[in-house]
């Protein structure tokens, strides 16, 4: 059966990892984390003590860095390995959240993490979520979603997240990353957040988990109807 490719960009905390997991679970497809590679590289960066505004040392820690996706069968999802390490849970710390995007926005860091992000995705089959993967990674996407929802909603959805893992975080510091993060992401010079032109929004605001993914799948079909094969995914699905 003919596959396509799938991107999801959006806002932080909008919940494109949790639509594209239950997407990829649906369709059979690989589920793979952007993010979590700028996360992890960011971790790299914190531990070595790597200062990112020497290209030099940027350029050399790359060498360093070997990012994998190992599909783990508890948790049904890929989980990121650095060097060997499962960082998975690590990246998630507000520590990391905090110097991300600054990282993210070095062109030599987007360079090494959209090659592999390609690479990843040459055999379609692939969700893949972030910020810049309807613009730059796959431009050619066949189905490209841009989530969204309202700020306050995102931030109490990321607070609870960190607060059953750190009761010392605060919803004003989740706040105030967020946004930090959205601004950044939005303005850098390299491949900034922003809507393909091609892209459907989803604004999950008012929906459930089960709504949207709904939503998508109704996508997803209305795509496949434009190739030989959809008879076989309506019959699947
Ligand atoms: O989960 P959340 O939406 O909060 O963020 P994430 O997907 O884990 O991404 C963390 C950060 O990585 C973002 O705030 C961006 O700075 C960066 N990122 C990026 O620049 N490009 C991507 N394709 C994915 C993430």
């Amino acid at each position: 059966m003919k596959k396509i490719v799938i991107a999801i960009d959006g806002w932080s905390s909008c919940g494109k990892s949790t639509l594209a997991k239950q997407l990829a679970k649906e369709l059979g497809y690989l589920y793979v984390d952007s993010g979590a590679m700028y996360r992890a590289i960011t971790l790299y960066f914190l531990r070595n003590h790597v200062d990112w505004t020497d290209k030099k040392e940027v350029k050399k820690a790359l060498k360093e860095i070997v990012l994998e996706f190992i599909y783990n069968d508890n948790t049904q999802s890929g989980e990121i390995f650095m060097n060997g390490e499962n960082v998975e849970y690590v990246i998630r710390d507000l520590v990391i959240a905090e110097k991300v995007s600054e990282i993210a926005a070095i062109k030599e860091i987007r360079e090494f993490a959209v090659a592999q992000q390609q690479k990843l995705g040459a055999k379609k089959g692939i969700i893949m979520d972030g910020r810049d993967i309807g613009t730059v990674v796959f431009p050619k996407a066949e189905l490209k979603i841009f989530m969204t929802a309202d700020n306050a909603v995102r931030v109490e959805r990321r607070f609870k997240e960190l607060y059953e893992k750190n009761p010392n975080v605060s919803i004003e510091e989740v706040k105030d990353n967020l946004e930090m993060r959205d601004y950044i992401d939005s303005h850098r010079e390299v491949s900034p957040l922003k809507k393909a032109k091609d892209a459907i929004i989803l604004d999950n605001t008012h929906l459930t988990e089960k709504e949207q993914l709904q939503q998508a799948l109704e996508w997803v079909k209305a795509r496949l109807l434009n190739t030989r094969s959809a008879t076989d995914f309506l019959r699947s699905v």
